[in-house]
């Protein structure tokens, strides 16, 4: 499989999670988490998926898309671990889904980062919300979600928050 080939089928396993994930949050209220903001493409994604819900934004710097660049009310801009608790103070457990986008190409490292995001991410999604994330994620209160056809085992991740 050439280099092409693999970014292709990447970007089309993300967007198969992503859109299960919107259809599983459509009757759960609350906001939306982008962590991980790029060049903007999973956040224009998310908000034309989910019109009329208020997306937070997350990423160490804006270097996205002039077309896909949040308002400042709704950026958290900085390192994940110094803005998730400030996300915390200020939502609280008020999201209906969280996109995680942010690993790396080192996967120990991915993991450390993982495990360390999972329960701050806990403290933000409601019950019966949804973390779609690139990288695995298990918490004790989630259930991991079945992956839509075609998208292989390991390649995106999706749970489902308890109470
Ligand atoms: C793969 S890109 C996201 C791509 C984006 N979702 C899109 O579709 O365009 C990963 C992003 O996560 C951000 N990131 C990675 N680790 C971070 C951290 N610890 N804190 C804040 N941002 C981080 C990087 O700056 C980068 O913009």
């Amino acid at each position: 499989m050439s280099r092409l080939d693999s970014a292709i089928r990447r970007l089309e396993a993300q967007r198969a999670c992503l859109d299960v994930a919107c259809t599983a949050v459509a009757a759960v209220p609350g906001v939306i988490l982008e962590a991980g903001l790029g060049n903007g493409r999973t956040y224009d994604h998310l908000r034309s998926r989910l019109p009329g819900r208020e997306i937070f934004v997350f990423d160490r710097q804006v270097d996205a898309h002039p077309d896909c660049i949040p308002d400042a009310a709704h950026l958290f801009l900085g390192d994940l671990f110094d803005r998730l608790p400030d996300a915390i103070a200020r939502l609280g457990r008020t999201a209906a889904l969280i996109h995680s986008d942010i690993g790396t190409g080192e996967p120990g490292r991915n993991a450390c980062v993982a495990a360390a995001l999972a329960p701050l991410y806990a403290r933000l999604l409601v019950p019966g919300g949804v973390l779609a994330s690139d990288q695995a994620m298990p918490a004790a209160t989630w259930t991991a979600l079945p992956l839509p056809a075609g998208v292989p085992t390991g390649r995106y991740f999706l749970y489902r928050a308890g109470d």
